[in-house]
């Protein structure tokens, strides 16, 4: 991975993301934003619904935005509160995130950046669908 990781650049651009949050339920307006491995920048926001369980995180938004602009991988990731709190992604995102940019993939957490490895071990993957 050569891409060059600002991460001042992807928290300032996780809370512009919170900016487009909707989040009239929890009150927890969620950015995410994101390096791919050829260097896009791209930025998610949760959007919460009536029906509580339908919400969706900002990361999930963002993985559309991967691939609505090409595809590719995650090489960095940083979500935050609208407060511009770094948030560690949930457990769903977690696995979603890992399929995306595998095992290096680096999140942003309160202790610093951490590989996806470490926050997802023993990981469920593709490779796991075949000889099942
Ligand atoms: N949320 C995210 O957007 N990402 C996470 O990784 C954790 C939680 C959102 C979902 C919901 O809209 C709100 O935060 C409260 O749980």
């Amino acid at each position: 991975m050569n891409v060059v990781i600002d991460w001042d650049d992807l928290h300032a651009k996780a809370i512009e993301a919170t900016t487009h949050s909707y989040a009239p339920y929890s009150k927890l307006h969620v950015g995410a934003a994101a390096i791919t491995t050829d260097g896009r920048v791209l930025q998610g926001c949760n959007v919460e619904n009536a029906s509580y369980g339908l919400g969706s995180c900002a990361e999930i938004g963002l993985v559309g935005q991967l691939h609505m602009t090409g595809g590719g991988r995650l090489a960095a990731l940083v979500a935050v509160a609208g407060t511009g709190e770094v948030l560690t992604p949930c457990g769903r995102c977690r696995q979603i995130l890992m399929e995306q940019g595998g095992p290096d993939l680096l999140v942003q957490g309160v202790n610093g950046p951490r590989p996806m490895r470490e926050l997802l071990p023993d990981w469920f993957g593709p490779e796991d669908l075949p000889a099942r």
